[in-house]
């Protein structure tokens, strides 16, 4: 067979790959500049600090500190408060919170925006359990609204979902795309309710020449080691209201040593109440300071990656792609579409596997997902904390007419999205061969099993 045809045959049956091998190297998450950064926290000698660059060196702490708490720091500024201002000069934001992880950026957000007993939050269907776990420790309830084709918040189902004891919206920017924020903030503003963007899967993307999380009154990320920048564990809120960045500070801080003066009565109804200790690690944010200085870069290559790839991709009348609400915002390292049905999907999910494009589609029955309310068991099982079932039966939430149910068909759309989708993985040290290549074997499996539109 000639060398062309073996090309256009797919790999499934005998014919050559579209994609025999990946050429973009990547470049370690964590380098260099990361540990530098921690030594430098550590006051480390010149000459464990060369010891250090030439390969990973051991050395005792002093006796007596430094401490990893940025209380303790020698240095003029903290990892901790560097890391608050990179994020104020990244975002373009009045106040930023380094706090211990995403669910606890999302549980001083809510608090600090009034949720409480009584309380209701609209969260997406499809996004990440904790979101409405977060309402819920903060004794409110979720209550779960639909996707479109972007899988982000519906706004007309974002309107229907609203009761007279809604205080809050909590979008999630799902998996490196961007919500509709434009109608969400209107259906926010009329309504008066405080909007808190989840943008811990989308760290660095932008509706309409604003990044996520600046756009609502509160942004709550996760700079954990599996998200597009972080080292561990750790999270962040951005605000530009001075009330919501205090009433934040109180829930993740507790003791109120943000405040002018720690032991003074309060200044105003609300400033003051019993909060936790959700710091981030000075440890952390050493780590953390260098890796959000890297987030422009990475965004641009991932971005670049998924238009190159768009770009060359062929229409198909059985296939529906990912409403983008921003094309040039979203960040773009999954590229997902929606067969026609499951049993097409999963024809094409095997093919593209074979062309060497990893690539996944859930389908009907597949294993319980925390990304989709759903399976949010904890939730929709409405058990609210230890031994209390708290806020679901609230006398203040039931005398507010409260009566939460969750069932199947709630949410049909994002339901079937969810089991259709095909979602690939992209990498953002792709070359322009690799982007070509994979558009290449997509046209080629979808134009085998699908009509060209
Ligand atoms: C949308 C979303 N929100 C919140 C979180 C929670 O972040 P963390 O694990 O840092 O608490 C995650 C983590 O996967 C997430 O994907």
């Amino acid at each position: 067979m000639s060398k062309t045809k073996l090309q256009q045959q797919l790999a499934l049956q005998g014919g050559m790959k579209a994609v025999s091998g990946i050429e973009g190297k990547g470049k370690p998450k964590i380098g260099m500049a990361e540990f530098m950064s921690l030594s430098e926290r550590f006051g480390f000698s010149k000459e464990a600090l060369r010891r250090i660059r030439e390969a990973v060196s051991e050395q005792d702490l002093p006796e007596g500190g430094p401490f990893l708490a940025h209380f303790y720091s020698g240095l003029t500024e903290s990892k901790i408060r560097a890391f608050e201002r990179v994020a104020r000069e990244t975002f373009g934001v009045k106040y930023a919170v380094a706090v211990s992880s995403g669910t606890a950026a999302l549980h001083a957000a809510f608090v600090a925006a009034g949720v409480g007993p009584g309380t209701e939050v609209v969260c997406p269907a499809i996004g990440f359990y904790a979101t409405a776990a977060a309402v819920v420790m903060a004794r409110g309830v979720p209550v779960f609204c639909d996707v479109d084709l972007s899988l982000g918040m519906d706004p007309a189902a974002l309107e229907k979902a609203i009761t007279p004891r809604t205080v809050a919206i909590a979008p999630t920017h799902v998996m490196g795309s961007v919500c509709d924020m434009s109608a969400i903030m209107k259906v926010a503003r009329k309504h008066k309710l405080k909007v808190v963007e989840d943008c811990a899967q989308s760290t660095g993307g932008q509706f309409r020449g604003k990044y996520v999380g600046t756009i609502g009154d509160l942004g709550c990320f996760s700079i954990s080691a599996y998200k597009i920048i972080g080292g561990g564990e750790g999270g962040l809120v951005l605000t530009n209201s001075k009330r919501l960045y205090e009433r934040t500070c109180c829930l993740m801080e507790g003791g109120g040593l943000w405040r002018p003066s720690r032991f003074a009565p309060p200044r105003y109804r609300g400033e003051l109440f019993v909060g936790t200790n959700y710091r981030m690690s000075e440890l952390e944010a050493a780590v953390d300071v260098v890796q959000l200085g890297k987030l422009p870069a990475i965004v641009k290559r991932f971005h670049q990656v998924k238009q190159r790839i768009v770009a060359a991709l062929q229409p198909f009348r059985e296939i529906t792609w990912q409403k983008a609400n921003d094309p040039e915002g979203e960040i773009g390292y999954m590229l997902r579409f929606f067969p026609e049905t499951t049993a097409l999907g999963r024809k094409i999910e095997t093919a593209l596997n074979a062309e060497g494009v990893a690539c996944g589609l859930r389908g009907e029955g597949a294993a319980p997902d925390w990304h989709m309310s759903a399976y949010m068991f904890p939730l929709i099982l409405q058990a609210g904390g230890p031994e209390t079932s708290c806020p679901f039966d609230c006398p203040r939430y039931l005398e507010a007419g409260g009566a939460p149910q969750y069932k199947p068909g709630d949410v049909p759309v994002a339901e079937d999205l969810f089991n259709r989708a095909i979602s690939i993985n992209l990498n953002q040290w792709y070359t322009a061969r690799d982007c070509r290549n994979i558009a290449k074997a997509i046209n080629k499996v979808l134009g085998v099993y699908c009509t060209p539109a």
